[in-house]
């Protein structure tokens, strides 16, 4: 028999069929998404099958984590391709909420990210993760799911989120997904479908300069010479305006970092209209 993921839009049918799940004592992943699925979710979603009896996918595109000029607007939408992708991925319920039953009038209350989100995406960005934050705040008290798995696509988020699961002692797993890549190494992600044809031949340049960093970084190079040297490397592949290439403590993404600590390489780049993010372990095989 074919799978059917059911389509659910209020909070109210959502915890009917979340509370038979726990009275038969089934457990609950759930993958946060804004829809415009690609194989990077659906890998999230195959993470999730792995972690959990039933999986919950969220398709929300969070109004509260766009600034008034970010692409809100034209966001990709294609809520049919991703129903169709979801079923054969056999995820179990798809919540997509209205912004209406998400933000009902008189909504006021919002969670502030803590101190990972300082700086990198959260100095271009600055209201990003409390909205980011705060929307998963409601998603994991709406689905008490026990686990929620997030790619490190967004590696930022990822910590964010982490903070925010620690630090509000919140009863759920966070589970990380390694990055899905194209076969050239651009990362897979929804923003990509804005690329011009010549972009996207641009695009993978930028996985390649993370990754050099990487090797580079591991052999005790100074940073400030390395990044410098890949923002310009970027800037004669043909991105227009690079916004940060940083080496940080892969768990704190503070700048100081020890000795014998793990690393990792985060940037952000445009290519026109378009911002690209990506980052790569240093040390080890991403
Ligand atoms: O990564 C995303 O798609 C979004 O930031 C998330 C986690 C679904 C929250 O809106």
């Amino acid at each position: 028999m074919k799978h059917s993921a059911k389509v659910i839009r209020t909070v109210r049918d959502l915890r009917q069929v979340t509370a038979g799940w726990r009275s038969d004592g089934k457990t609950i992943a759930l993958v946060p998404t804004m829809g415009a699925l690609h194989r990077g979710h659906l890998a999230l979603v195959e993470r999730a099958r792995k972690s959990a009896d039933k999986v919950v996918v969220s398709i929300f595109i969070n109004p509260t984590q766009f600034a008034p000029h970010e692409d809100l607007a034209r966001y990709p939408r294609d809520e049919a391709g991703d129903l169709a992708k979801l079923q054969d991925a056999q995820a179990d319920i798809v919540w997509s909420p209205g912004v209406d039953e998400m933000y009902p009038a008189g909504f006021s209350t919002g969670v502030k990210a803590g101190s990972a989100a300082a700086d990198l995406e959260g100095a271009f960005r600055p209201h990003h993760f409390d909205g980011v934050a705060t929307v998963c705040c409601k998603l994991f008290n709406q689905v008490t799911p026990d686990c929620a798995v997030f790619g490190e696509k967004d590696y930022q988020q990822l910590a964010v989120l982490r903070q925010l699961v620690d630090d509000l002692n919140m009863p759920l797993t966070l589970v990380a997904a390694p990055t899905v890549r194209e076969r050239d190494g651009l990362a897979l992600s929804s923003r990509n479908a804005y690329l011009s044809e010549r972009e996207r031949q641009i695009a993978p340049a930028l996985y390649a300069v993370i990754t050099d960093v990487a090797a580079k970084a591991a052999t005790g190079a100074p940073f400030t010479v390395i990044t410098a040297d890949a923002t310009a490397g970027l800037a004669e592949a043909g991105f227009t305006k690079v916004d940060y290439v940083e080496i940080r403590d892969a768990q704190t993404l503070s700048a100081s970092v020890s000795p014998g600590k793990s690393m990792r390489v985060l940037a952000a780049a445009w290519l026109g209209k378009t911002r690209l993010i990506d980052n790569v372990a240093v040390g080890t095989q991403d």
